[in-house]
């Protein structure tokens, strides 16, 4: 058995606008980085450093990453191994680029190398998701399967799990606005309270049609068509959008500039613009100017589309 790994995973953007739960993306950067080891002392530790460390539960029972290897372990009749792990945070945790799913992808990963990968993909991403879980309240899929697995993955079925990995986005880049928030630890679950348990028949259309539209967009590698799709969220957009100071404003002009689509990143307060190559840095520049105005701070940052998820670091 091997006894150390080190492995990194990235941050994600759920949803991509009308796919609320069942679609994400990895991006570039920023990743998390743990290194992990397996003890037979019956004592799990857990060290974490980086960016919002300290905003991030230490307790082995409440920490996401630790949350996750553990239940690789059960499901693979390792609960006799104890977990050594250190976490050094890239990805920051809530602003909607999916932390706690680099963390859980990452756990889930690394316990399953060291165990000599018992666990097939479906299995991983279950074990990972119980991570989301105890960090979000709720065990979404769609940050950490482009955590674990890179591209773009569209969740097929939850019970039985069922996922589909699309080809990433190669020719465009992606630009996320985070506007900097008073944010408190629920995020996640204050975010998914607020959405509307009932919608009309023809809004129901609308956003069917939009996912169609991201969906044939992602398989035909048609920028437009994508992102005709991610900027037609007419379920989750209109009820989140709320908390995000010049949300609309803020849209409207990445799309006047050019930007392919415009949604909120995850569960926000990010959002984030699918740009041609070359045109993000001027679209982030001119988002955060209009948030500055309106006297909200923001900052913005490039990305491409990964087509990776979980890597071994040397
Ligand atoms: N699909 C989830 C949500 C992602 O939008 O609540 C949260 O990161």
């Amino acid at each position: 058995m091997v006894s150390k790994v080190r492995v990194s995973a990235p941050a994600t953007i759920a949803n991509l606008g009308p796919g609320f739960d069942i679609i994400g993306m990895a991006l570039n950067n920023p990743r998390d980085f743990l290194e992990v080891c397996l003890g037979e002392d019956g004592r799990d530790e857990l060290e974490i450093q980086g960016i919002g460390a300290n905003t991030i539960s230490k307790d082995p029972k409440r920490n996401s990453a630790m949350v996750a290897g553990r239940a690789v372990l059960e499901k693979a009749g390792g609960e006799k191994f104890s977990i050594k792990m250190r976490i050094v945070k890239g990805v920051p945790p809530r602003i909607g680029l999916g932390s706690s799913g680099a963390s859980s992808a990452a756990g889930a990963y690394a316990v399953n190398y060291l165990l000599g990968m018992p666990l097939n993909m479906e299995e991983l991403l279950q074990c990972a998701m119980e991570g989301e879980k105890v960090a979000c309240g709720s065990p979404h899929a769609d940050n950490v399967a482009p955590a674990l697995f890179g591209g773009i993955v569209l969740i097929l079925s939850f019970n039985p799990i069922r996922i589909i990995r699309l080809e990433p986005i190669t020719n465009a880049e992606i630009v996320v606005i985070t506007p900097k928030l008073e944010i408190g630890d629920e995020k996640t679950k204050i975010a998914r309270k607020i959405l509307p348990k009932n919608i009309p028949l023809q809004t129901m259309v609308n956003q069917v049609q939009s996912f169609a539209n991201l969906i044939i967009g992602l398989v035909r590698k048609d920028l437009s068509t994508i992102g005709i799709g991610i900027s037609g969220d007419f379920v989750i957009e209109p009820a989140r959008s709320k908390f995000i100071p010049k949300f609309y404003d803020l849209k409207e002009k990445a799309l006047e500039l050019g930007a392919y689509g415009f949604s909120i990143s995850g569960a926000g307060p990010s959002m984030f613009a699918l740009c041609k190559e070359g045109t993000g840095d001027y679209i982030g520049k001119t988002l955060i100017s209009i948030l500055k105005d309106a006297g909200t701070e923001a900052n913005y940052s490039l990305h491409t589309n990964s087509k990776d998820g979980v890597i071994i670091v040397p």
